[in-house]
């Protein structure tokens, strides 16, 4: 298999790693960086699908790693393993988050509860619009798939993407959250939702299911209703 070495300018180096029963991309990674070359850079925290952490490129395409199995995606048996795209690689498989989450600030991702929020418990019933379509956004783990497999970031580097545009779609649905001017705002901005030429290939990589091109559809057409 090829991995990635170094930073921008690397290389791929060959490593060979036997086949194991339901061994994942992750296990390859860490095999290589426990039995071959102790120097290989890579990121996992949780090992199962919660953390966000573990993403990376293989044979072409963004994943996460502890949870996709070597027997699904493996060309026979060749795996070319990659960073993130979009994201600068700080070495080897590693890749500084930094942009990735300040945008999700640019974007008001976060919670706002106003001035005065409310000494109790808000009673959210589940079947109103509003929370199913909170609910439809909100297992992100901020992996960063999404945002490698987004071509618009690709091009245009003020976009804030589908990940932080997703964030902001379910706090604009959050029924006790008091900053939608603000954020409909933000996110209505240049780099913001109008720049989605919807290609759908965050939805279709999203390892968690949620559909970020349905999200920036909903701020797409909040923005417009939006009085400025
Ligand atoms: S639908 Fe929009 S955010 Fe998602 S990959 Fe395509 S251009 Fe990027
Ligand atoms: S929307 Fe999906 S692919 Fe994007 S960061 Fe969240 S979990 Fe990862
Ligand atoms: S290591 Fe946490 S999601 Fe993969």
């Amino acid at each position: 298999m090829n991995v990635w070495r170094g930073a921008a300018e690397g290389r791929f180096q060959s490593f060979a790693v036997p086949r194991r029963e339901n061994q994942t991309i992750l296990d390859v990674v860490t095999e290589i960086q426990r039995e071959q070359d102790a120097t290989l850079s890579y990121r996992f925290a949780c090992r199962v699908g919660m953390c966000g952490s573990c993403a990376m490129v293989v044979n072409g395409k963004p994943r996460w790693t502890c949870r996709t199995r070597v027997a699904a995606v493996a060309n026979g048996n060749a795996l070319t393993i990659e960073p993130l795209r979009n994201l600068t690689v700080i070495k080897d498989l590693t890749v500084d988050m930094a942009e990735f989450f300040d945008k999700w600030a640019r974007a008001k991702g976060y919670f706002e509860p106003g001035d005065k929020p409310p000494e109790d418990f808000a009673v959210v019933k589940p079947d109103t619009t509003e929370r199913i379509a909170a609910n439809a956004g909100i297992e992100c783990i901020g992996c960063g798939v999404c945002y490698s497999a987004c071509d618009v970031v690709e091009w245009e580097k003020d976009y804030l993407g589908p990940a932080a545009l997703n964030r902001a779609w379910t706090l604009v649905n959050d029924v006790r959250d008091q900053g939608n001017d603000s954020r409909l705002k933000a996110v209505s901005q240049k780099g913001g939702c109008h720049s989605c030429h919807t290609h759908m290939s965050c939805t279709s990589y999203c390892p968690k299911h949620i559909a970020p091109t349905y999200a920036i559809a909903g701020l797409k057409r909040a923005s417009v209703r939006r009085r400025p």
